[in-house]
């Protein structure tokens, strides 16, 4: 017997051609949009694509395009003032994770009378009850694939150096358009460090404490995907149906983890992003390795089912395909473009205080982690892993 509550409101549209779907989508709503992206993507040539749709189907649009990695609440608040000058009827972000994150938090601050960010966060003061249903209809556009974001009902925060989450079903983008014409501008490094937070993702989420069959559908199919289309997608970036499955196995890890959740990988992350603005799927990276040995040794259960099950899934294709979960990790991890020593180097350069990176571990994420890890564990990988 297991309990399923499955609810993911968000349209997804996939295929050639598929950003026309957003003008009338749109117009289901009004004629003026609110466009969140990064500072790269208006000078991008793809850009045009969706810039140029517009303009011909006579909707009105202005850009904020001041998100950055680990958006914080300043960029937030800026974005929030903006949306409300504006009035748009549709808020639209296009980008990876952080731009989609910062979108929800727009429209949340948008819409919700209270100045602080912090008191809607999970662990804030309003919390979850205090998010309402008058959200201003948001549509993600991925121009990368990895986080989920564009169908999650989370946004993730940094406010005073602190990784927050925020989540409620109202916060569910409406439609989700994957475009792969829009994902023009990925490097090998980005789309490793990017596209690897799927694999964690589906990874814990199949260990999660709350994992249950529908959960671990989902996971599985994501780790499966990650490990056999990420690393071909690094070899040839321009592979449009590979970045398709890249972005089918994103969606499948958010299927996986708002029924499951996450666990210490993500929960142990969120410091190094807060305190040293590093990179998500490079902060997971740097603890990874680590988070799992502590698994195997405390024996989790399921590692040995997913490591026969993806043995058994590569060994046919793939010959040298290694054993054991540790190596089977490394062997994935040997194929991406993910710098974890620059980010290690700055945040040793800079100094971190354990007591603070352990507290900041004991966030939500860790809530659905397989086991209890003791503030000891908790240094103790984080020892090893800086
Ligand atoms: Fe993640």
């Amino acid at each position: 017997m297991f309990s399923l509550n499955h609810y993911q409101p968000t349209r997804v549209v996939f295929g050639n051609n598929a950003l026309n779907e957003i003008v009338k989508i749109i117009q289901t709503y009004g004629n003026n949009v609110f466009i969140v992206c990064s500072n790269s993507f208006p000078a991008r040539k793809e850009s045009n694509l969706l810039f140029s749709l517009l303009e011909k189907s006579g909707i009105h649009y202005e850009v904020f395009n001041e998100v950055t990695t680990n958006p914080t609440e300043d960029v937030i608040r800026k974005g929030a003032t903006a949306l409300k000058k504006m009035q748009s009827s549709v808020i639209i972000s296009v980008g990876g994770g952080s731009v989609h994150d910062a979108a929800k938090a727009m429209k949340l601050q948008y819409s919700h009378s209270s100045d602080g960010l912090i008191d809607y966060t999970v662990t804030g003061k309003y919390s979850v009850p205090g998010i309402s249903n008058n959200m201003i209809p948001h549509i993600t556009v991925p121009t990368i694939s990895g986080t989920g974001a564009e169908v999650s009902p989370a946004s993730l925060v940094r406010i005073e150096n602190q990784k927050h989450i925020i989540y409620s079903p109202f916060l569910y983008p409406i439609a989700c358009i994957v475009d792969t014409d829009l994902f023009t501008c990925q490097d090998e490094e980005t789309i490793s460090r990017v596209g690897v937070d799927a694999f964690y993702q589906g990874l814990e989420c199949f260990l999660a404490n709350n994992s249950n069959p529908f959960s671990d559908m989902f996971a599985l199919s994501t780790v499966v995907s990650c490990l056999k289309y990420l690393p071909a997608l690094v070899k040839d970036t321009n592979d449009d149906s590979l970045k398709q499955l890249v972005e089918l196995a994103s969606i499948n890890s958010i299927k996986g983890v708002s029924n499951a959740g996450v666990g210490a990988i993500h929960a142990l992350s969120d410091p190094l992003s807060g305190q040293f603005n590093v990179h998500h799927g490079v902060a997971e990276t740097i603890v990874a390795k680590s988070v799992i040995n502590h698994y195997i040794e405390k024996k989790v259960e399921k590692i040995n089912l997913l490591e026969k099950h993806l043995y058994q899934s590569f060994i046919t294709t793939n010959k040298d395909f290694p054993l054991m979960f540790v190596q089977q990790f490394d062997w994935f991890l040997s194929k991406l473009v993910i710098n974890t020593t620059d980010d290690i180097k700055a945040i040793r350069t800079k100094g971190y205080n354990m007591d603070s990176l352990v507290a900041e571990s004991n966030n939500p994420d860790m809530g659905t982690a397989p086991i209890h890890l003791s503030n000891l564990d908790i240094a103790s990988i984080f020892k090893q892993s800086l």
